[in-house]
């Protein structure tokens, strides 16, 4: 089959294939078309994509492909080049254009909306939302600290002492969590935001102190969104937004629920009681922004002194890698299409990323798709409550049982060490008892070191079972040629099991350092 990459309508900077993706499409049996100049405005000239084994064409012959791949959903003239039968694959924004999918699907054409891929794992490497929003999120640092007109980090030099900016994140999904990435690594002090409990370790992990709303939602999100808030929730969120707001240098908001305008976190007045010169990056902005003063696709500054950042195209500010990543989830997407490698897509509806995204073939609407979910929902709170008696019986005596055969189970293990022990100490010469007690209490006390070691210094802590390997190492060599057959077999396991541990270690440190090596 033809794939064709069509030049992108003006005020688009990026292509939905690059040379390097065209490759890939190409190796999975494909022949790939490309309008001239489509990469141009993302600095793909036309000489790569020949490289790459593309040929360049004009327009009736790219939308006259078997495949079209776009970033967005095609002008009505472009649509009316693509044949009954073909392929479109673009963000079609399917919720929130009606007449666009009438449009397709009376043109016959199978369209898969890359904006709609559902939150599981298997679909990560295809969700263009997640892609862009990344990049999205490391622009609107790069955005705040051009307005800002002063450092990220803290500094003390001869002229005098400069404090870190204090960046404040609202939302941290993929855009939030990438902006607190940045704005850390930049030596900010961040901080953040975000109704969902479940983001709060992730928060902690990228570098910010988490601020936790006081009625925060309970609910573990079933499909990676955030629920919208109840009143009470939103006004006791908002007045906590207001006086971090009011704390901060910097203030990125990205606070988003499927299918509904963006919700405001910070009004005119909580803009108000922000410091001159403080900048707000409002990367929902394009979804009516979370601030009551945000002028999309604008940077406008308050009364006070308050820069707002409205930009609704931070992903397009870095179009050769928003390129990349949105032609590779394209690339991933077709291979999971093209089972065979053959250049013959499969339209699999039992797939449910497939299903997911596939909003009209054949002449019928298949939008909205079946629900996915995605994470495991914890039982409401009050589930005890809508137990019978009887029920509520039956699951206390179940438990009482599981808890009983788990004391069961650990007192049978225990006494099976200390009678190993007990044996050990009787076999083996009493000037070997001091060892053993030498022993317990090293197994005990390095139980509660290792399981106390957070995952973070789980690197720094192989080093130092590497160290205490060698240690076992040397001591197991000078032993196994003992005279006692016990003491040598004893050794040779332990040379045996220290050999694992230090070449295991050294071949995974060698897999996690390639992993940071540029080719
Ligand atoms: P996401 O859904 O992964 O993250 C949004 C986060 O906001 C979630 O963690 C959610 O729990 C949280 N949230 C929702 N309501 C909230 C509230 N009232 N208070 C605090 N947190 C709340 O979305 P993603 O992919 O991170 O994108 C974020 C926004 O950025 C979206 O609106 C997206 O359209 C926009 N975006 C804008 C770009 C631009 O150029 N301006 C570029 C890329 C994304």
């Amino acid at each position: 089959m033809r794939i064709g990459v069509p030049a992108q309508d003006p005020g688009q900077p990026l292509v939905a294939s690059t040379p390097d993706t065209v490759g890939k499409l190409i190796k999975l049996g494909y022949e790939v078309v490309v309008q001239h100049g489509a990469g141009a405005l993302a600095r793909f000239p036309d000489a790569q994509y020949e490289a790459a084994g593309a040929t360049l064409v004009d327009e009736h012959e790219v939308w006259g492909s078997d495949i079209v791949l776009s970033l967005d959903a095609p002008a009505a003239a472009h649509l009316g080049l693509m044949h009954p039968g073909a392929t479109l694959i673009a963000r079609l924004g399917p919720a929130r254009n009606p007449e666009l999918l009438e449009d397709l699907r009376t043109t016959g054409v199978t369209a898969l909306a890359m904006d709609v891929v559902p939150r599981i794992s298997r679909a990560q490497a295809m969700d263009v939302l997640s892609s862009q929003a990344n990049l999205g999120g490391y622009r609107a640092i790069v955005e705040a600290a051009e307005a800002y007109g002063r450092t990220f980090t803290g500094q003390v030099t001869a002229a005098g002492k400069m404090p870190p900016a204090n960046v404040y994140v609202i939302g941290a999904g993929v855009a939030g969590l990438a902006a607190i990435g940045t704005a850390h690594s930049m030596g900010a002090e961040v901080t953040a935001t975000d109704v969902r409990p479940e983001v709060a370790e992730q928060v902690e992990s990228m570098g910010a102190r988490f601020v936790a709303i006081p009625t925060q939602q309970e609910e573990v999100s079933t499909d990676g969104y955030a629920k919208e808030m109840d009143e009470d929730q939103a006004t006791a969120a908002n007045r906590l937004y207001a006086s971090q707001s009011a704390k901060s240098d910097i203030v990125v908001t990205t606070a988003n629920i499927p299918g509904r305008a963006a919700p405001i976190l910070l009004d005119a007045d909580a803009i108000a009681a922000m410091r001159p010169g403080s900048v707000i990056v409002d990367m929902a902005a394009g979804n009516g922004g979370n601030t009551a003063l945000t002028v999309p696709h604008q940077q406008i500054t308050t009364d006070n002194g308050v820069i707002i950042i409205g930009y609704t195209d931070l992903a397009a500010r870095l179009p050769t890698q928003s390129s990349q990543l949105y032609g590779q989830n394209i690339v991933n997407l077709l291979k999971l299409m093209t089972p065979g490698k053959d250049g013959e897509i499969a339209l699999d509806l039992e797939d449910e990323i497939i299903r997911s995204i596939t909003v009209t073939t054949g002449g019928d609407l298949l939008w909205p798709p079946p629900k996915v979910a995605v994470s495991v929902v914890r039982p409401p709170a009050n589930a005890d409550e809508e137990l019978t008696p009887a029920e509520r019986a039956a699951q206390a005596a179940h438990e009482a049982q599981a808890a009983a055969r788990k004391k069961r189970n650990s007192t049978i293990g225990w006494s099976v060490a200390a009678l190993v022990l007990i044996a050990l100490v009787l076999v083996t010469p009493s000037l070997a008892s001091a060892s053993y007690i030498v022993l317990m209490l090293a197994i005990v006390v390095g139980f509660y070191v290792i399981t106390n070691v957070t995952h973070s210094l789980h690197t720094p802590l192989m080093s130092v079972t590497n160290a205490i390997s060698g240690i076992i190492l040397v001591g197991a060599i000078l032993q196994v040629g003992s005279s006692s057959l016990t003491v040598s077999i004893l050794s040779f396991v332990a040379i045996v099991v220290a050999s694992i541990n230090i070449f295991g270690g050294f071949t995974v440190t060698h897999r996690m350092l390639a992993m940071f090596r540029k080719d």
